[in-house]
């Protein structure tokens, strides 16, 4: 038998905390989270008077170079995305080989990662200059890329949008434009948008931005590691909430309605299913940023003149949530996904585009750690274990197994 103590007492002093629970694996001063309080704020900016008054790609500049910029920096940081929007004929190709059915986030990820192979010179990063040369070409591919995963699947020519418009009013341009037409901007839209984008943009060290970090802890290049973010963001439990919320609604709505019945089964222990779109990590009281998005779920419904039937589900889940003992003692209260699906639905974004919708808010932050590492010469991220298996054992040949 394994001697499990004597092992533990063999192996130093290591912290055992599965899941990272309560491990910090850096110092940041770009995104502060009190989950107990309700408090997310960037490079110390309130998340409420951002999302108010900022639009996404002031945002973007503020967290990956830690000021709000001028109005010249913003205009050049502008212009100088616009320049490198372009990408290698050659990954159209790749983008054509993908089947049709293939879901967009794995797609995204893999694009992310050959961007590296054609544009090589990002992976050594020495200087400030280098840096900034990275983000702007990366922020300014990264949505054509994301748009052409939807392209592809909808058998749609690739194009690189409006140079005149706005970063966000050309990435639904990107996605939706059709050939030899100019693509008309919704103003409410691209509002709703924006305050989307800048909502999800960080959000310290959850499961992509600690896989971005850690990546590039190796010295792997900037892109390499937005691209294991991207894989890291599209599972359930993290950014691929927002498409399993709207897909839950939908069979709720599809199954009668009964949303006591699916409180139910959220609350059995011997039934996989989970409340998507509930419980957070680090909230324990609300979070804010579903708070903001709730409102904004509203007005964009009754801006556009949308009447959804799964806004009525949502709520009436939420209401019974908040009075039942089990979500009650385990603090589980709405997370950011648990409307973002029904705005983006309103928007005319289809369901499996949502979490690539969230990747595009969150490159700034993906990209403000990383950053932030570097410069910080953190070492290499490399977690212990506590060995668990065999002891030492004799080789068997395989003539006598
Ligand atoms: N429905 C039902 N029960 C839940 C839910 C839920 N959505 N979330 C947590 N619980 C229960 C767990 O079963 C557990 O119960 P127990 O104490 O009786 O064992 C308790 O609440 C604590 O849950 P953990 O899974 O230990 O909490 P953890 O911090 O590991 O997980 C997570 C957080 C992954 C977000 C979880 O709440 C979850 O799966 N939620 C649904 C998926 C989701 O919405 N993810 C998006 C997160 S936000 C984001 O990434 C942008």
């Amino acid at each position: 038998a394994i001697d499990i103590k004597a092992l533990r007492a063999s192996t130093g002093i290591i912290t055992l905390d599965p899941g990272y629970k309560n491990t910090g694996s850096c110092e940041s001063a770009i995104t502060y989270l009190d989950g107990e309080k309700g408090i997310l704020r960037y490079r110390g900016y309130k998340i409420e008077d951002l999302a108010e008054k900022a639009d996404f790609l002031e945002v973007a500049y503020l967290l990956i170079f830690g000021e709000l910029p001028t109005k010249e920096q913003l205009n050049k940081f502008h212009n100088d995305i616009k320049e490198h929007l372009e990408v290698d004929e050659d990954i159209k190709k790749i983008v054509d080989s993908f089947p049709r059915t293939a879901h967009p986030m794995g797609v995204l990820s893999s694009l992310t990662s050959a961007l590296t192979a054609f544009n090589p010179s990002v992976v050594d990063i020495n200087s400030e200059e280098d840096m900034y040369n990275a983000v702007v070409k990366i922020m300014g591919k990264f949505p054509v890329l994301a748009a052409w995963t939807l392209r592809r699947r909808n058998s749609k020519p690739y194009d690189y949008g409006d140079s005149e418009l706005g970063y966000v009013e050309n990435i639904l341009c990107l996605m939706f434009k059709k050939p030899n037409e100019k693509y008309k901007i919704n103003p409410k839209v691209v509002d709703a948008l924006d305050k989307l984008l800048i909502l999800h943009a960080d959000h310290e060290q959850n499961c992509s931005t600690s896989t971005v970090r850690i990546v590039g802890s190796s010295h792997a290049g900037l892109f390499a590691s937005l691209s294991a973010g991207v894989s890291a963001l599209w599972g359930p439990l993290h950014g691929g909430a927002n498409q399993a919320v709207i897909e839950m609604l939908e069979s709720i709505k599809q199954d009668g309605g009964d949303t006591a019945k699916y409180m139910e089964k959220a609350k059995d222990k011997e039934d996989p299913f989970r409340l998507m779109g509930f419980g957070h990590r680090v909230y324990k009281n609300f979070d804010p940023r579903a708070k903001i998005i709730k409102k904004s779920a509203d007005d964009v419904l009754a801006d556009l003149g949308v009447n959804d039937p799964v806004l009525t589900i949502a709520k009436s889940l939420e209401k019974q949530a908040l009075e039942d003992d089990y979500f009650v003692k385990r603090k589980l209260y709405p997370n950011v996904d648990f409307y973002s699906g029904i705005i983006y639905r309103a928007l005319g974004i289809p369901t499996e585009m949502f979490t690539v919708m969230f990747a595009l808010g969150r490159l700034p932050g993906w990209i403000a750690q990383w950053r932030e590492m570097r410069l910080k010469q953190e070492p290499i991220g490399r977690p212990r274990q506590i060995y668990v298996g065999e002891n030492q054992r004799e080789f068997v040949s395989l003539d006598k197994r």
